[in-house]
């Protein structure tokens, strides 16, 4: 459950609807599942097998494994990734709760229409309010996480993700009773190869890899904590299809409603922060009632979603800090809550005060994003596939992985064929 939880976030229910939708409906879905098959699913059991055979975090991992080597250098990697990503997630988290907040008091179910469309762009430009959200979302993920990986992280994912799960398919269920939704449904089910582009190919590869949080030891730290007589192969496979899953009844609960509402489909903060507070404002013309509920459990859901995966990132740290540097659990929280409010803020301020500060022609919110989305993560994972596949002992792999007759397939996939799409993502990312 932690492991979806980690998996399932803002990346399932703003990017993949809206990708599917452009890059081929259901032509588009194939080549996602086969990408998460063929090359997701092999990284997700490199980093599973290295995790659990040590029992360490990333740093831990390689000291044990490959002592003395440069190795140690993708266990530093993979502890500071995650808080980049941890930094600038928690500021969208934070227009969730803002959002959330919100909707309890049914502020987008009445009124303009415009105007409530308009409330984001100023929010986010405002320096204060934003700032004191991605507080209180870091405050939500520190304190989950100071509480253990039992009784904080394991509980947390445990209880909510199945009320995750009902929320999504009540909205999914509402989405779909709209008159004009049908639009949205085949938007994102008709199949048309002509979409399916080169570009579209890799993002469905980019965005399976994304939405499986691979690439930045997230996946081998909670994998160090999993028992051994656990599959580890079932266990990618069940995150996997949650995963997907999660994605695909997101994206019926969004785009029919989008359809209904008759306006053109955005992807990112866009479509959820300005595109359906207006539906909601429209739906709040006839049903005040109604349109306020569903915009509750609709943030509700947002919110939920991302702690469950902020939380997954900030473990890597605390892991690496504990295991490493022997602080205490709660000594090692506060650490990081400090180092990621402060680069937090800054990417928070980004989008007002501080638009004009710019690395490489980007705001930093923006050059944290695609540093750590386009680089990093890629990286990590081609490390992670080549040290699982080529420095680690066959028989360890095997005996992590237990697939039966899947293991020839499996660890060919590990060898060769993970490693050179990643690059090929990678190159594509960089070029295009
Ligand atoms: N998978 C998450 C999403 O879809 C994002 C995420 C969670 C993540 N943990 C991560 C991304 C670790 C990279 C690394 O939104």
């Amino acid at each position: 459950m932690a492991m979806a939880g980690s998996a399932i976030g803002l990346g399932n229910i703003w990017r993949f609807p809206y990708m599917v939708g452009q890059g081929g409906g259901s032509a588009f879905i194939i080549v996602y599942l086969l990408s998460t098959l063929l090359i997701s699913l092999p990284i997700f059991l490199s980093e599973a097998a290295i995790g659990r055979k040590t029992h360490k975090s990333t740093f831990g991992a390689m000291q044990r494994l490959a002592p003395g080597t440069p190795w140690r250098w993708l266990g530093l990697l993979t502890v500071i990734s995650p808080l980049i990503i941890l930094s600038y997630y928690s500021v969208v988290g934070g227009w969730s709760v803002e959002f959330l907040l919100k909707s309890l008091t049914f502020s987008f179910s009445s009124g303009d229409e415009a105007q409530i469309m308009g409330f984001f762009g100023s929010f986010i430009s405002s320096p204060w309010g934003p700032l004191a959200c991605h507080t209180a979302f870091l405050g939500i993920c520190t304190l989950i996480v100071v509480a253990g990986v039992k009784k904080g992280i394991e509980k947390f994912s445990t209880w909510t993700m199945p009320v995750l799960f009902l929320l999504v398919v009540f909205l999914m269920v509402y989405a779909l009773t709209l008159p004009g939704s049908k639009a949205g449904v085949d938007y994102l089910l008709k199949p048309d190869f002509s979409k399916l582009t080169a570009s579209a190919v890799a993002s469905a590869m980019g965005q399976s890899f994304f939405s499986l949080s691979l690439g930045v030891g997230t996946i081998l730290t909670y994998a160090s904590y999993v028992h051994e007589k656990e599959n580890l192969l079932t266990t990618g496979l069940g995150t996997a299809g949650f995963d997907l899953l999660f994605a695909l009844i997101a994206g019926f609960a969004v785009m029919p409603a989008v359809f209904a509402a008759g306006i053109e489909p955005a992807a990112g903060p866009g479509l959820v922060f300005e595109t359906l507070p207006y539906i909601f404002a429209k739906m709040g013309a006839s049903t005040p009632w109604l349109s306020g509920v569903v915009s509750i459990l609709f943030f509700l859901t947002i919110l939920v979603a991302a702690v469950s995966s902020a939380i997954s990132m900030l473990e890597v740290g605390v892991a690496y800090l504990v295991e490493e540097k022997n602080f205490s659990r709660t000594k090692a929280v506060c650490v990081l809550f400090a180092g990621c409010w402060l680069l937090g803020a800054l990417c928070s301020l980004s989008f007002g005060p501080l638009a004009n500060v710019k690395i490489l022609g980007e705001t930093l919110f923006s050059f944290c994003d695609k540093l750590t989305s386009n680089f990093l993560m890629a990286f990590g994972g081609l490390l992670f596939t080549l040290f699982a596949g080529w420095r680690m002992k066959k028989a360890d792999v095997r005996g992590e992985l237990r697939a039966g007759k899947a293991f020839g397939l499996l660890y060919f996939l590990i060898r060769y064929i993970a490693p050179a799409a990643i690059i090929v993502i990678f190159l594509t990312n960089l070029f295009l």
